[in-house]
Protein backbone atom coordinates (compact mmCIF):
# COMPACT_ATOMS: atom_id res chain seq x y z
CA UNK A 1 0.00 0.00 0.00
CA UNK A 2 0.96 3.58 -0.69
CA UNK A 3 3.08 5.17 1.92
CA UNK A 4 3.40 1.94 3.88
CA UNK A 5 5.68 2.56 7.11
CA UNK A 6 8.54 -0.28 6.00
CA UNK A 7 8.14 -2.99 8.84
CA UNK A 8 12.01 -3.40 9.67
CA UNK A 9 13.94 -3.65 13.18
CA UNK A 10 16.98 -1.81 13.38
CA UNK A 11 19.33 -4.34 13.20
CA UNK A 12 17.58 -4.78 9.31
CA UNK A 13 17.24 -1.03 8.52
CA UNK A 14 21.29 -0.57 9.59
CA UNK A 15 22.03 -3.83 7.32
CA UNK A 16 19.95 -1.91 4.07
CA UNK A 17 21.32 1.55 4.92
CA UNK A 18 24.95 0.31 4.68
CA UNK A 19 24.14 -1.33 1.44
CA UNK A 20 22.55 1.55 0.30
CA UNK A 21 25.23 3.95 1.46
CA UNK A 22 28.27 2.18 -0.61
CA UNK A 23 26.35 2.70 -3.61
CA UNK A 24 25.80 5.97 -2.80
CA UNK A 25 29.28 6.87 -2.33
CA UNK A 26 30.50 4.54 -5.27
CA UNK A 27 27.58 6.53 -7.83
CA UNK A 28 29.28 10.25 -6.21
CA UNK A 29 32.54 8.98 -6.63
CA UNK A 30 32.40 7.77 -10.29
CA UNK A 31 29.92 10.48 -11.58
CA UNK A 32 30.40 13.49 -9.61
CA UNK A 33 34.14 15.21 -10.17
CA UNK A 34 33.11 17.52 -7.17
CA UNK A 35 33.36 13.99 -4.94
CA UNK A 36 35.94 12.32 -6.56
CA UNK A 37 38.11 15.90 -5.93
CA UNK A 38 36.76 15.90 -2.43
CA UNK A 39 37.39 12.07 -1.56
CA UNK A 40 40.78 11.99 -2.81
CA UNK A 41 41.66 15.28 -0.94
CA UNK A 42 40.32 13.41 2.21
CA UNK A 43 42.45 10.18 1.39
CA UNK A 44 39.20 8.11 0.97
CA UNK A 45 37.84 5.86 -1.57
CA UNK A 46 33.91 4.18 -1.35
CA UNK A 47 36.23 1.11 -0.55
CA UNK A 48 36.87 2.56 2.70
CA UNK A 49 33.51 1.96 4.28
CA UNK A 50 33.25 -0.97 5.86
CA UNK A 51 30.76 -0.13 8.47
CA UNK A 52 28.17 2.51 9.19
CA UNK A 53 30.38 4.44 11.54
CA UNK A 54 33.28 4.67 8.64
CA UNK A 55 31.23 7.22 7.12
CA UNK A 56 32.37 9.79 9.82
CA UNK A 57 35.90 9.04 7.65
CA UNK A 58 34.39 11.05 4.39
CA UNK A 59 34.12 14.61 3.44
CA UNK A 60 31.20 17.35 4.22
CA UNK A 61 29.24 18.70 1.66
CA UNK A 62 28.03 22.27 2.07
CA UNK A 63 25.73 24.73 0.42
CA UNK A 64 28.74 26.79 -0.98
CA UNK A 65 30.03 23.46 -2.70
CA UNK A 66 26.25 23.38 -4.79
CA UNK A 67 26.60 26.95 -5.63
CA UNK A 68 29.93 26.15 -6.87
CA UNK A 69 29.09 23.76 -9.22
CA UNK A 70 25.69 25.43 -10.18
CA UNK A 71 23.42 24.64 -12.08
CA UNK A 72 23.95 21.02 -12.43
CA UNK A 73 27.51 19.66 -11.64
CA UNK A 74 26.32 18.42 -8.60
CA UNK A 75 24.57 15.53 -10.77
CA UNK A 76 25.19 11.88 -11.03
CA UNK A 77 23.46 11.41 -14.20
CA UNK A 78 23.26 13.30 -17.80
CA UNK A 79 20.70 16.36 -17.78
CA UNK A 80 18.39 14.65 -20.08
CA UNK A 81 17.91 12.05 -17.24
CA UNK A 82 16.60 14.25 -14.86
CA UNK A 83 13.10 14.95 -14.84
CA UNK A 84 12.71 17.94 -12.84
CA UNK A 85 14.73 20.52 -10.76
CA UNK A 86 13.54 22.42 -7.60
CA UNK A 87 15.96 25.71 -6.89
CA UNK A 88 16.13 27.33 -3.20
CA UNK A 89 16.86 30.76 -3.53
CA UNK A 90 19.79 31.96 -1.09
CA UNK A 91 19.84 35.22 0.55
CA UNK A 92 22.70 36.35 -1.64
CA UNK A 93 23.78 35.44 -5.30
CA UNK A 94 22.73 32.22 -7.04
CA UNK A 95 20.07 29.93 -5.88
CA UNK A 96 21.01 26.29 -4.90
CA UNK A 97 19.74 23.51 -7.81
CA UNK A 98 18.75 20.30 -7.05
CA UNK A 99 17.35 17.66 -9.52
CA UNK A 100 15.47 14.72 -9.26
CA UNK A 101 15.23 11.51 -11.83
CA UNK A 102 12.00 9.50 -12.16
CA UNK A 103 12.49 7.44 -9.61
CA UNK A 104 13.89 10.23 -7.46
CA UNK A 105 10.26 11.50 -7.49
CA UNK A 106 8.57 8.48 -6.97
CA UNK A 107 10.42 7.86 -3.99
CA UNK A 108 10.06 11.19 -2.76
CA UNK A 109 6.04 10.71 -3.48
CA UNK A 110 6.25 7.17 -1.20
CA UNK A 111 8.12 9.44 1.73
CA UNK A 112 6.04 12.36 1.01
CA UNK A 113 2.79 9.47 1.79
CA UNK A 114 4.47 8.13 4.11
CA UNK A 115 4.88 11.54 6.00
CA UNK A 116 1.17 11.99 5.35
CA UNK A 117 -0.45 8.53 6.42
CA UNK A 118 2.12 9.19 10.26
CA UNK A 119 0.57 12.32 10.68
CA UNK A 120 -2.70 11.21 10.63
CA UNK A 121 -4.29 11.32 6.80
CA UNK A 122 -5.42 8.24 4.87
CA UNK A 123 -6.49 7.35 1.43
CA UNK A 124 -9.72 9.39 0.63
CA UNK A 125 -8.89 12.65 2.31
CA UNK A 126 -9.15 15.78 0.93
CA UNK A 127 -5.92 17.77 1.40
CA UNK A 128 -5.47 21.53 1.10
CA UNK A 129 -1.98 22.04 0.10
CA UNK A 130 -1.00 25.97 0.68
CA UNK A 131 2.82 25.41 0.95
CA UNK A 132 4.21 27.39 -2.41
CA UNK A 133 3.87 25.57 -5.93
CA UNK A 134 7.25 26.51 -7.65
CA UNK A 135 11.02 26.10 -7.23
CA UNK A 136 10.42 25.77 -3.82
CA UNK A 137 9.52 22.00 -2.85
CA UNK A 138 6.78 22.70 -0.78
CA UNK A 139 4.07 22.68 -3.00
CA UNK A 140 4.93 20.05 -5.47
CA UNK A 141 5.91 17.65 -2.80
CA UNK A 142 3.37 17.40 -0.47
CA UNK A 143 1.54 17.65 -3.94
CA UNK A 144 2.42 14.18 -5.44
CA UNK A 145 2.87 12.68 -1.61
CA UNK A 146 -0.79 13.45 -0.62
CA UNK A 147 -1.81 11.98 -4.49
CA UNK A 148 0.57 9.18 -3.88
CA UNK A 149 -1.75 8.70 -0.45
CA UNK A 150 -4.89 8.14 -2.41
CA UNK A 151 -5.79 11.77 -1.36
CA UNK A 152 -7.87 14.17 -2.98
CA UNK A 153 -5.40 17.29 -3.74
CA UNK A 154 -6.33 20.62 -3.76
CA UNK A 155 -3.07 22.61 -4.87
CA UNK A 156 -3.70 26.07 -3.54
CA UNK A 157 -0.31 27.37 -3.04
CA UNK A 158 0.20 30.32 -1.13
CA UNK A 159 -1.40 33.61 -1.22
CA UNK A 160 -5.28 34.95 -1.58
CA UNK A 161 -5.94 34.59 1.88
CA UNK A 162 -9.20 35.42 2.33
CA UNK A 163 -9.55 32.41 -1.12
CA UNK A 164 -7.81 29.52 1.57
CA UNK A 165 -10.66 30.88 3.90
CA UNK A 166 -13.71 30.07 1.45
CA UNK A 167 -12.08 26.81 0.22
CA UNK A 168 -11.39 25.76 3.49
CA UNK A 169 -15.06 26.36 4.42
CA UNK A 170 -16.82 24.90 0.83
CA UNK A 171 -14.12 22.12 -0.07
CA UNK A 172 -13.99 20.97 3.54
CA UNK A 173 -10.39 19.73 3.97
CA UNK A 174 -9.98 17.06 6.64
CA UNK A 175 -5.71 18.44 6.41
CA UNK A 176 -3.75 20.98 5.86
CA UNK A 177 -0.32 21.21 4.72
CA UNK A 178 1.03 24.97 5.30
CA UNK A 179 3.75 26.64 6.92
CA UNK A 180 2.82 27.43 10.40
CA UNK A 181 3.17 31.14 10.30
CA UNK A 182 0.42 31.31 6.89
CA UNK A 183 -1.57 28.87 8.99
CA UNK A 184 -1.61 31.78 11.42
CA UNK A 185 -2.33 34.28 8.71
CA UNK A 186 -5.10 32.18 7.66
CA UNK A 187 -6.66 31.66 10.91
CA UNK A 188 -6.62 35.46 11.14
CA UNK A 189 -8.86 35.75 8.09
CA UNK A 190 -11.28 33.42 9.45
CA UNK A 191 -11.70 35.59 12.74
CA UNK A 192 -12.10 38.77 10.35
CA UNK A 193 -14.58 36.66 7.93
CA UNK A 194 -16.27 35.77 11.08
CA UNK A 195 -15.79 32.03 11.21
CA UNK A 196 -14.93 29.99 13.92
CA UNK A 197 -11.84 28.25 13.09
CA UNK A 198 -12.72 25.36 15.82
CA UNK A 199 -16.15 24.72 13.40
CA UNK A 200 -13.77 24.09 9.84
CA UNK A 201 -13.45 20.47 8.73
CA UNK A 202 -10.22 20.90 9.64
CA UNK A 203 -8.47 17.97 11.79
CA UNK A 204 -4.92 17.27 10.89
CA UNK A 205 -2.47 20.52 9.83
CA UNK A 206 0.70 19.05 8.80
CA UNK A 207 3.62 22.34 9.23
CA UNK A 208 6.57 22.57 8.76
CA UNK A 209 9.68 24.98 5.92
CA UNK A 210 10.53 26.71 8.67
CA UNK A 211 11.23 26.72 13.27
CA UNK A 212 8.15 26.68 15.00
CA UNK A 213 7.91 25.97 18.47
CA UNK A 214 6.15 23.44 21.23
CA UNK A 215 4.23 26.56 22.85
CA UNK A 216 2.96 27.62 18.94
CA UNK A 217 1.92 24.15 18.65
CA UNK A 218 -0.51 24.16 21.49
CA UNK A 219 -1.64 27.66 20.88
CA UNK A 220 -2.40 26.95 16.88
CA UNK A 221 -4.45 24.00 18.42
CA UNK A 222 -6.69 25.85 20.88
CA UNK A 223 -7.35 28.20 18.23
CA UNK A 224 -8.15 25.92 15.35
CA UNK A 225 -9.30 22.39 17.17
CA UNK A 226 -6.92 20.48 14.71
CA UNK A 227 -3.82 18.37 15.04
CA UNK A 228 -0.63 20.01 14.53
CA UNK A 229 2.20 17.99 13.55
CA UNK A 230 6.18 19.08 12.37
CA UNK A 231 6.92 17.68 8.62
CA UNK A 232 10.52 18.41 8.28
CA UNK A 233 12.86 18.61 4.98
CA UNK A 234 15.13 20.90 2.98
CA UNK A 235 15.27 20.93 -1.59
CA UNK A 236 19.52 19.61 -1.44
CA UNK A 237 18.67 16.37 0.78
CA UNK A 238 15.16 15.63 -1.10
CA UNK A 239 12.55 18.68 -0.13
CA UNK A 240 9.66 18.04 2.57
CA UNK A 241 9.23 14.06 3.96
CA UNK A 242 12.69 13.45 5.17
CA UNK A 243 11.65 13.29 8.43
CA UNK A 244 7.79 13.36 10.03
CA UNK A 245 6.24 13.80 13.62
CA UNK A 246 3.57 10.83 14.29
CA UNK A 247 -0.09 12.20 14.42
CA UNK A 248 -0.41 9.94 17.72
CA UNK A 249 2.84 10.57 19.61
CA UNK A 250 3.53 14.23 18.88
CA UNK A 251 6.83 13.55 19.97
CA UNK A 252 9.67 14.98 17.46
CA UNK A 253 10.32 13.89 14.32
CA UNK A 254 10.82 10.60 12.45
CA UNK A 255 13.56 10.54 9.52
CA UNK A 256 12.98 7.98 7.25
CA UNK A 257 16.47 6.19 7.40
CA UNK A 258 16.19 4.00 4.54
CA UNK A 259 16.16 6.83 2.50
CA UNK A 260 18.60 9.06 4.74
CA UNK A 261 20.64 8.62 6.86
CA UNK A 262 21.30 11.55 9.95
CA UNK A 263 24.35 12.27 11.65
CA UNK A 264 24.73 15.04 14.13
CA UNK A 265 28.19 16.74 14.64
CA UNK A 266 29.82 19.24 16.28
CA UNK A 267 29.50 22.51 14.11
CA UNK A 268 33.03 23.73 15.50
CA UNK A 269 35.30 20.61 15.88
CA UNK A 270 33.04 18.43 13.11
CA UNK A 271 32.83 15.37 15.31
CA UNK A 272 30.13 13.04 15.66
CA UNK A 273 28.35 13.36 18.91
CA UNK A 274 25.95 10.45 19.64
CA UNK A 275 22.45 10.42 19.84
CA UNK A 276 20.91 12.63 22.47
CA UNK A 277 23.47 15.54 22.14
CA UNK A 278 22.19 18.25 20.59
CA UNK A 279 24.45 19.77 17.51
CA UNK A 280 24.27 20.59 13.43
CA UNK A 281 22.12 17.69 11.33
CA UNK A 282 24.26 16.35 8.94
CA UNK A 283 22.38 13.68 5.75
CA UNK A 284 23.52 11.00 3.22
CA UNK A 285 21.20 10.41 1.08
CA UNK A 286 20.95 6.62 0.30
CA UNK A 287 18.80 6.11 -3.00
CA UNK A 288 18.69 9.50 -4.48
CA UNK A 289 19.74 9.09 -8.42
CA UNK A 290 20.40 12.16 -10.05
CA UNK A 291 22.18 14.18 -7.29
CA UNK A 292 23.38 11.92 -4.05
CA UNK A 293 24.33 14.19 -1.62
CA UNK A 294 27.42 12.59 1.00
CA UNK A 295 26.88 14.36 4.48
CA UNK A 296 25.47 17.46 3.52
CA UNK A 297 25.73 19.83 6.15
CA UNK A 298 21.98 21.30 6.96
CA UNK A 299 22.67 24.00 9.90
CA UNK A 300 19.55 22.88 11.45
CA UNK A 301 20.52 22.30 14.93
CA UNK A 302 18.55 18.87 16.88
CA UNK A 303 19.76 16.43 18.46
CA UNK A 304 19.18 12.33 17.35
CA UNK A 305 16.28 10.55 19.82
CA UNK A 306 15.24 6.89 19.86
CA UNK A 307 11.73 5.71 17.55
CA UNK A 308 8.43 5.37 19.51
CA UNK A 309 5.74 5.20 17.00
CA UNK A 310 8.10 3.68 14.59
CA UNK A 311 10.77 1.91 16.55
CA UNK A 312 13.05 1.17 13.95
CA UNK A 313 13.48 4.59 12.96
CA UNK A 314 15.24 7.49 14.86
CA UNK A 315 13.77 10.51 15.86
CA UNK A 316 15.16 14.16 15.49
CA UNK A 317 13.83 16.88 17.78
CA UNK A 318 11.81 19.54 16.83
CA UNK A 319 14.28 21.91 15.16
CA UNK A 320 15.29 24.71 17.53
CA UNK A 321 17.03 26.85 14.83
CA UNK A 322 19.69 27.26 12.44
CA UNK A 323 23.03 28.23 13.02
CA UNK A 324 22.73 30.92 10.65
CA UNK A 325 19.71 32.24 12.82
CA UNK A 326 21.48 32.10 16.01
CA UNK A 327 22.00 35.96 17.40
CA UNK A 328 24.39 37.14 19.08
CA UNK A 329 23.10 39.56 21.87
CA UNK A 330 26.10 41.20 23.92
CA UNK A 331 28.05 37.43 24.07
CA UNK A 332 24.47 35.59 24.23
CA UNK A 333 23.13 33.16 21.99
CA UNK A 334 19.37 33.81 21.33
CA UNK A 335 17.49 31.79 18.65
CA UNK A 336 14.01 33.54 17.34
CA UNK A 337 12.34 30.47 18.35
CA UNK A 338 13.45 31.59 22.20
CA UNK A 339 11.79 34.71 21.79
CA UNK A 340 8.34 32.95 20.55
CA UNK A 341 8.08 30.73 23.45
CA UNK A 342 8.23 33.85 25.71
CA UNK A 343 5.69 35.46 23.57
CA UNK A 344 3.16 32.75 23.55
CA UNK A 345 3.53 32.87 27.65
CA UNK A 346 2.29 36.53 27.66
CA UNK A 347 -1.29 37.09 27.20
CA UNK A 348 -2.48 39.43 25.02
CA UNK A 349 0.42 39.35 22.43
CA UNK A 350 -0.09 37.08 19.26
CA UNK A 351 3.16 35.26 17.22
CA UNK A 352 3.37 37.40 14.42
CA UNK A 353 6.83 38.63 15.62
CA UNK A 354 10.43 40.01 13.76
CA UNK A 355 13.82 40.17 16.16
CA UNK A 356 15.50 43.34 14.67
CA UNK A 357 19.12 43.45 15.31
CA UNK A 358 20.69 47.11 15.59
CA UNK A 359 24.03 48.54 16.48
CA UNK A 360 23.22 51.97 17.69
CA UNK A 361 26.78 52.86 19.64
CA UNK A 362 29.18 49.81 19.45
CA UNK A 363 26.76 47.40 21.05
CA UNK A 364 24.23 45.09 19.49
CA UNK A 365 20.56 45.90 20.36
CA UNK A 366 17.63 43.69 20.14
CA UNK A 367 14.36 44.92 19.59
CA UNK A 368 11.68 42.31 19.76
CA UNK A 369 8.55 43.97 17.41
CA UNK A 370 5.48 41.52 18.42
CA UNK A 371 1.75 42.51 17.57
CA UNK A 372 -1.13 42.89 20.37
CA UNK A 373 -4.01 40.26 20.09
CA UNK A 374 -6.79 41.31 17.83
CA UNK A 375 -9.29 40.86 21.07
CA UNK A 376 -6.93 43.10 23.73
CA UNK A 377 -5.97 45.61 21.55
CA UNK A 378 -5.69 48.85 23.55
CA UNK A 379 -3.03 51.23 23.45
CA UNK A 380 -2.57 51.94 27.03
CA UNK A 381 -2.19 48.14 27.51
CA UNK A 382 0.73 47.61 24.70
CA UNK A 383 3.56 49.36 27.31
CA UNK A 384 2.45 47.00 29.89
CA UNK A 385 2.56 43.84 27.56
CA UNK A 386 5.73 45.07 26.59
CA UNK A 387 7.51 45.56 29.43
CA UNK A 388 6.01 41.70 30.89
CA UNK A 389 7.35 40.54 27.57
CA UNK A 390 11.08 42.23 28.17
CA UNK A 391 11.26 41.07 31.78
CA UNK A 392 10.37 37.21 30.60
CA UNK A 393 13.33 37.86 27.59
CA UNK A 394 15.35 39.12 30.38
CA UNK A 395 15.02 36.40 33.18
CA UNK A 396 14.39 33.07 30.96
CA UNK A 397 16.75 33.92 27.98
CA UNK A 398 18.95 36.10 29.71
CA UNK A 399 19.06 39.40 27.30
CA UNK A 400 17.95 42.64 27.34
CA UNK A 401 15.55 43.35 24.46
CA UNK A 402 13.39 46.38 23.79
CA UNK A 403 9.97 45.57 23.47
CA UNK A 404 8.02 47.20 20.60
CA UNK A 405 3.96 46.34 21.01
CA UNK A 406 2.36 46.76 17.35
CA UNK A 407 -1.39 47.11 16.51
CA UNK A 408 -2.97 43.69 15.16
CA UNK A 409 -1.77 42.93 11.45
CA UNK A 410 1.25 46.02 11.67
CA UNK A 411 3.66 43.26 10.30
CA UNK A 412 4.36 41.91 7.17
CA UNK A 413 2.37 38.57 6.39
CA UNK A 414 4.57 35.91 4.40
CA UNK A 415 2.80 33.37 2.46
CA UNK A 416 5.43 30.79 3.04
CA UNK A 417 8.33 30.76 5.58
CA UNK A 418 8.25 33.68 7.68
CA UNK A 419 11.17 36.01 8.31
CA UNK A 420 12.03 36.16 11.72
CA UNK A 421 14.88 38.44 12.19
CA UNK A 422 16.05 41.67 10.02
CA UNK A 423 20.00 42.75 10.19
CA UNK A 424 19.82 46.37 10.43
CA UNK A 425 23.64 46.23 11.88
O1 LIG B 1 11.61 23.99 3.43
C1 LIG B 1 11.24 21.79 2.55
C2 LIG B 1 9.95 21.71 3.28
C3 LIG B 1 8.79 22.14 2.67
C4 LIG B 1 9.88 21.15 4.54
C5 LIG B 1 7.59 22.03 3.33
C6 LIG B 1 8.70 21.03 5.20
C7 LIG B 1 7.55 21.47 4.59
P1 LIG B 1 14.14 24.33 1.85
O2 LIG B 1 13.43 25.47 1.26
O3 LIG B 1 15.33 23.79 1.15
O4 LIG B 1 13.17 23.11 2.01
O5 LIG B 1 14.53 24.76 3.32
C8 LIG B 1 15.11 23.82 4.20
O6 LIG B 1 14.04 24.86 6.12
O7 LIG B 1 17.21 23.30 6.45
C9 LIG B 1 15.39 24.08 7.87
O8 LIG B 1 16.25 25.13 8.23
C10 LIG B 1 14.03 24.66 7.52
N1 LIG B 1 12.98 23.71 7.89
C11 LIG B 1 12.30 22.87 7.08
N2 LIG B 1 11.37 22.18 7.81
C12 LIG B 1 11.51 22.59 9.09
C13 LIG B 1 10.86 22.25 10.32
C14 LIG B 1 12.00 23.08 2.73
N3 LIG B 1 9.86 21.37 10.38
C15 LIG B 1 15.30 24.44 5.56
N4 LIG B 1 11.30 22.86 11.45
C16 LIG B 1 15.82 23.46 6.57
C17 LIG B 1 12.30 23.75 11.42
C18 LIG B 1 12.54 23.55 9.14
N5 LIG B 1 12.93 24.13 10.30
Amino acid sequence: MAGEIPDLDRAGLEALQLERLRDTLRRAHEHVPHYRRAFADAGVTPDDLHTLADLARFPFTAKADLRDNYPFGMFAVPREDVSRVHASSGTTGKPTVVGYTREDLDTWAEVMARSIRAAGGRPGDLVHVAYGYGLFTGGLGAHYGAERLGCTVVPVSGGMTERQVQLIVDFRPRVIMVTPSYFLAILDEMDAQGIDPRSTSLEVGIFGAEPWTDEMRRAVERRSGLRAVDIYGLSEVMGPGVSQEAGETQDGLHVWEDHFLPEVIDPVTHEVLPDGEEGELVFTSLTKQAMPVVRYRTRDLTRLLPGTAYPAFRRMQKVTGRTDDMMIVRGVNVFPTQVEEQILAVEGLAPHYLCVLTRPGNLDELTVQVEAAEASYDAGRADLLGAELAGRVKSRIGVTARVEVLAPHALERSLGKAKRISDRR
